[in-house]
């Protein structure tokens, strides 16, 4: 199959380039395009047959749910029904984050396909704010089902050649918005009970919306201390399917340093140290690395480096002249933990 790739200039009127998306996706078919988050690869969220095609190109298991992206709030409850008792917390959460970086759980309309949810009765769902995005939900008056547009387990996109390094030939369009705003996945909650039974918001995922934003719309639930128990894997921690520990991984080895442990490095390999900005890197100075990649250069700004995280893992994973990455921990604070959350599933021993 030949992909194309379509550049959609903002300043410019690209109606045609979004109903020829459309035109694809009422056929049942797939087409990759721009969110603020990463790269999408959508399909019409009511055709099972089309979301199957998703997971067949992503070669995604049926385990792993996918994200229902809706047009406006008011939307909601055609995909989703909200219990009374979170009504208050769930429009907060609208009300302030949508359109914007916010999935929410809640319990699934029947128009979903049990396939879109992998057989669960919830459904996330996000309300997205790229323009070309949003664009096409509306044209073709339906919701979208949209994974990442990589390669099941491995980096997400955040530019259209991202996509066309992981997809070229598997798909039929991918509409070019340029790079991702943010960069990283969107934020992933679900309304829940605590112990005591009151109304909490449970972190499944993070992502661009931090705790602290959280935190000023309704309180953030937290996983009770453990018991003491022999075996404490039996106790499984509250988080999204799919959410494998190895995950957004490049394919060159990829190794998130501790902070503190020796580097005992190869000297027949070649390695890039991935750092938040050169001039604060601790490891900078003790090996000879054969590349130096800054994710915040020169302003030092979290910011700045949670947009530009995903772009640079990919560039040295493609980059020829290296054989393995070794990252160093950014702060584990607001952003920064959706950050240190991509990058420890991407990590692996250093072999
Ligand atoms: O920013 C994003 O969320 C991007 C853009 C394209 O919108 N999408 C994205 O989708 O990251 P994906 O498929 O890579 O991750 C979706 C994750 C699943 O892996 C799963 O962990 C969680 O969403 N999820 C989906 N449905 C769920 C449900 N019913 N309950 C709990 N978690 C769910
Ligand atoms: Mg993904």
């Amino acid at each position: 199959m030949l992909t194309s790739v379509v550049v959609l200039d903002p300043l410019e009127n690209n109606r045609k380039h979004i109903l020829h998306a459309v035109e694809i996706l009422e056929n049942g078919g797939v087409v990759a395009l721009p969110t603020e988050t990463v790269y999408g690869l959508a399909a019409d969220a009511f055709n099972a047959k089309a979301v199957a095609e998703v997971f067949s190109v992503k070669q995604r298991p049926s385990f792993d749910p996918l994200i229902v992206h809706i047009h406006h709030a008011k939307h909601l409850d055609t995909v989703a029904s909200v219990p009374e008792e979170f009504a208050e917390a769930v429009s907060g959460l609208a009300k302030e984050f949508w359109p914007g970086p916010l999935t929410i759980v809640l319990p699934k309309k029947e128009v979903i396909p049990d396939i879109v949810t992998s057989g669960l009765d919830s459904v996330a769902v996000r309300v997205p704010s790229n323009s070309i995005m949003r664009s096409v939900i509306k044209a073709l008056g339906k919701p979208l089902a949209a994974p990442s547009a990589n390669q099941f387990g491995h980096i997400s996109p955040t530019s259209a050649k991202a996509v066309q390094s992981e997809l070229d030939g598997k798909i039929p369009l991918i509409l070019d918005g340029g790079a991702c705003s943010e960069g990283l996945e969107s934020t992933i909650v679900k309304p829940v009970f605590d112990e005591k039974g009151k109304v909490r918001i449970a972190i499944l995922r993070s992502g661009p919306i931090t705790i602290e934003q959280l935190r000023k719309i309704a309180p953030v639930y937290k996983e009770p201390k453990k018991k003491k128990v022999d075996d404490d894997s039996t106790e499984k921690k509250l988080e999204s399917p799919g959410q494998l520990e190895s995950h957004y991984a490049p394919r060159k080895p990829f190794h998130l340093w501790d902070g503190e442990s020796e580097l005992v490095l190869n000297p027949k390999k070649r390695y890039a140290l991935l750092c938040f900005e050169g001039e604060d890197s601790v490891l900078i100075d003790q090996y000879d690395w054969d590349k130096v990649a800054e994710l915040s250069p020169g302003s030092g700004r979290m910011a700045e480096a949670a947009v530009r995280l995903f772009a640079v893992m990919r560039q040295l994973d493609e980059d020829g002249e290296i054989d393995a990455i070794i990252a160093e921990p950014v702060s584990d604070k607001g952003i920064g933990i959706a950050m240190m959350d991509r990058m420890r599933r991407a990590s692996s021993p250093l072999a």
